[in-house]
């Protein structure tokens, strides 16, 4: 079976080949370098260049891929969360696709894909393996813990009420006058820094919910710069402010994330989504589980950040396991919820 996906529910355009659960091409066109100079996505800006960027990226796919697309036997896409007019760009794309080809088309939701992104190695994904789990997926938009009880089959256990991880790093990166996307710059930083330097509060680490809120955490980061704003003058200080707040975040995400995996009598845990790049939290992940006998499988960095690979692969299960197939006139969800 061969599977088509197609990803445009930020500033990613991306698009991929996969068959029998191996990645044949998945090409990624990053609007970083657009959005950087607002210090945040412009949704208007982000649509303009999934629009511009879809026939050479589609192009150099099927090259990559040795494909035609009569050879493919689906059509998938981002359904949502995401910026409506950028879903709209590749799901329109997708379903015209599916249409032209006479093939059935699949609308997938961008979370459940993050769930199967841990598996892509490069070799055929073995889906039975590391089940059932606690999933932990943080992005720019959101953070969720998720029982993953088998294969298609999950239910999610908390998420932020407020500021998601990658919002927190991107906001006080902005706030101590670091380029955006502030992730990468923290953890880069961080890296020469000494975490214990200065104390930031650990929300909801105490809460026996599996919820997270990060909106207080950047809230005591301005009223520390603003009580001492020589720190982001110092290059020695700034890393190790760096490194204080990193670990403040990653201390709350990896121990919550073990506290459910124990609390759902799981073996495994999977992590995925933008943050998991960060190196402080793939360290911290791998000596917590050894630590309490779990196994971990990690995104490989460049399936952490949106990629139409994840979605192409879930589509494919959903596709052997006879989940029915979606209207060609449905349409975009930017709402839609991971349940
Ligand atoms: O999953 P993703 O590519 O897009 C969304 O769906 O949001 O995640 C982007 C987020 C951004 O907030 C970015 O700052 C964060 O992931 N990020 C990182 C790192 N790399 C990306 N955060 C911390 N450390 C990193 N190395
Ligand atoms: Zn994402």
């Amino acid at each position: 079976m061969i599977i088509l996906g197609i990803e445009t529910s930020c500033d990613e355009t991306s698009i991929a080949i996969v068959s029998d659960g191996r990645i044949r091409a998945n090409v990624v066109s990053s609007q970083v370098q657009i959005h950087s100079e607002y210090g945040g996505v412009v949704p208007e800006l982000a649509t303009r260049e999934h629009l511009r960027n879809f026939l050479p990226l589609a192009r150099s796919l099927l090259e990559k891929a040795g494909l035609i697309t009569s050879e493919v036997d689906a059509v998938a896409a981002t359904q949502g969360p995401g910026l409506p007019n950028a879903l709209l760009a590749g799901f329109k794309a997708a379903q015209s696709l599916a249409f032209a080809l006479g093939k059935p088309f699949l609308g997938i939701n961008h979370h459940e894909a993050h769930l199967y992104s841990p598996w892509i190695k490069g070799e055929i994904a073995d889906f039975s393996a590391f089940q059932p789990n606690v999933s932990l997926i943080v992005s720019g938009g959101h953070t969720l813990l998720v029982h993953v009880r088998g294969l298609l089959d999950h239910v999610v256990l908390g998420s932020t009420i407020d500021d998601a991880a990658g919002e927190c790093f991107d906001k006080v990166a902005k706030l101590i006058g670091l380029p955006y996307p502030g992730g990468p710059e923290i953890d880069r930083l961080a890296a020469e820094g000494n975490p214990r330097a200065f104390d930031f509060p650990r929300p909801m680490l105490r809460d026996a919910n599996d919820d997270f809120s990060f909106a207080g955490l950047k809230t005591s980061v301005r009223y520390f710069v603003e009580k001492n704003p020589e720190v982001i003058q110092d290059s020695r200080k700034i890393r190790d402010l760096c490194a204080s707040v990193q670990a403040a975040i990653v201390e709350v995400l990896v121990q919550k994330t073990v506290r459910a995996a124990k609390r759902a009598k799981v073996r495994h845990i999977t992590a995925s989504g933008g943050v998991t790049c960060n190196r402080a939290l793939r360290q911290e992940l791998q000596l917590a589980c050894q630590r309490e006998g779990f196994t971990l499988l990690l995104a490989e960095p460049k399936y952490c950040t949106d990629n139409a690979a994840m979605i192409a692969v879930l589509a494919e299960q959903k596709m052997r396991h006879h989940s029915p197939a979606t209207s060609l006139d449905a349409e975009v969800a930017p709402g839609l919820a991971l349940v």
